[in-house]
Order: structure tokens, then sequence, then C-alpha cells
């Protein structure tokens, strides 16, 4: 089955930058089978709506606004990023739930927001180090996923796609044991069950985020029930993404 690797630019290069970067990259992935993600600063979507068509590569931003426009000073709409070719948006990214406290109610308008005009949205969800300690990262992922999924019908989760990214993971080099990542999805697994039903457990794609590189891309992907990666760091360099990506 295709697996659906996503590099998470942050907030780094320039346009000019970016821009070499696909001259380096695509040619790298051409051949490749998964689905590859870009998911890239706000101010790069136009030239990726250049470069990108037709290729194998998808793109969407880091973040939307919960409203769509107004007096909403630096925000960005669901409308502005759709208008831009973006296929995705991340919502829910820890750096955003922290740096500014961002809610799950907010992650949830923001779904609400980037379903209404057809933009997948990669969920990401996880617990701090202290969570896991304390045994509570179920309860944690059952409150991050119970919130943001509110009100959403089941039809609605074929666009939506589950990234695990444990908080303390994420830019350390360190993560979970491939077997505690098994059992952490098979819970985020039962809780779409109980909320949803035992198909949409099954198909929803869950993905897994934190610490991804090419040394270990390729027994984490052998996870079963992983269905795909969100690579932070490691995709800033085109070299290093496409063999991660192959
Ligand atoms: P990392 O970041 O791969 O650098 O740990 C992952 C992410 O934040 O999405």
């Amino acid at each position: 089955m295709k697996k659906f690797i996503v590099g998470n630019f942050k907030m780094n290069t320039t346009l000019h930058e970016f821009a070499k970067y696909l001259d380096e990259f695509l040619p790298l992935i051409k051949d490749c089978k998964n689905v590859v993600a870009l998911s890239i600063p706000y101010t790069h979507l136009m030239l990726a709506s250049q470069k990108l068509v037709a290729t194998n590569v998808v793109y969407g931003s880091q973040n939307i606004s919960t409203e769509e426009k107004g007096a909403y000073t630096g925000e960005i709409s669901n409308l502005m990023v759709k208008d831009l070719g973006a296929y995705f948006t991340l919502v829910g990214h820890s750096e955003i739930r922290k740096k500014f406290r961002e809610t799950n109610e907010q992650i949830n308008q923001k779904i609400i927001r980037a379903l209404s005009v057809n933009l997948k949205c990669i969920l990401c969800i996880g617990e701090t180090r202290t969570e896991r300690n304390s045994n509570k990262t179920k309860m944690v992922l059952k409150k991050q996923l119970e919130v943001a999924l509110k009100g959403l019908y089941e039809n609605e989760l074929k666009n939506i796609i589950i990234a695990y990214e444990p908080v303390w993971a994420i830019g350390t080099g360190k993560m979970p044991t491939v077997k505690e990542i098994e059992k952490t999805v098979e819970d985020i697994r039962q809780i779409i069950m109980d909320m949803f039903s035992q198909n949409s457990a099954e198909k929803i794609c869950v993905i897994y985020g934190g610490s991804v590189n090419q040394n270990n891309c390729t027994n984490l992907l052998k996870i079963k029930n992983i269905n795909g990666l969100l690579v932070g760091g490691a995709c800033l360099d085109a070299k290093e993404f496409s063999n991660i990506v192959k």
C-alpha cells in the first residue's frame, strides 16, 4: 500500500531557497510510488502551485485561521490557502498548541473551516514527556481527538489524516520504541472506533512524526497500522528527504 510521507518545513527557507530545493528534490523522487506531501510556509504556496503541477507531490499549509475572512490581522484563511491549490493544511501542531496556546476547540474550528472548502487536514496530536511518564498518553490523545473531531460526519474522516507526534520526540532525536508507537496507534484507532465505527478505525490514515530520519524510517514504516510519516528537520535536506520518500 502507498505510504503518505509529509515534509514539514516549519519556518524554514526563503522562497529562493525553496525553489532551489524543489529543483534538487523533484528529479530524485519522480518515480516514487508513495504520496509525497510538502507542508510549506504560506509565502511558498504560489510557487508550489506552479512548480508542482504534473508531479507526484502535493502541498499544503502549516495552519489556517479559525475564521474565513474579516478583521483578523496577520491571519490566513482556508479560502486563501485553497485558492493557491493547497491539498491540505496541518492543524494542531504542538508548536502552535504550545507557543500560541491553541486549544482543542480552536483546532476543531479550523478543521471545520478546512473541510468546508475541501482542504484535507493533517491533525497533529501527541502527549508530553510528563504525560507519558504518568501513563496519561491515551487519555490525552482521547481528549485531543474527541474535541478536534467533534461534529464531523463519519464520511468526512476520509479527509482527515492523524499525525501521532509525541511532543517530546519532536526535534529531540528521541522517540518511543517501535512497540510503544504500535500500541499508541492501536489506542488511536480504538478511540476512533468508539467515536465513529470499526470501519473508520481501520480506514483512517495514521502517520507518525517526531525525529524521523533516513536511518529510522524503514523500521518505523514497518509498524503495523502506520500509514506514513511526518518529517520535520530531516525534510530540509532534499537528498535525505528523497531517501526517506524512497
Ligand atoms: P522533527 O519534527 O522531525 O524535526 O522531529 C517533526 C514535526 O514537528 O512535525
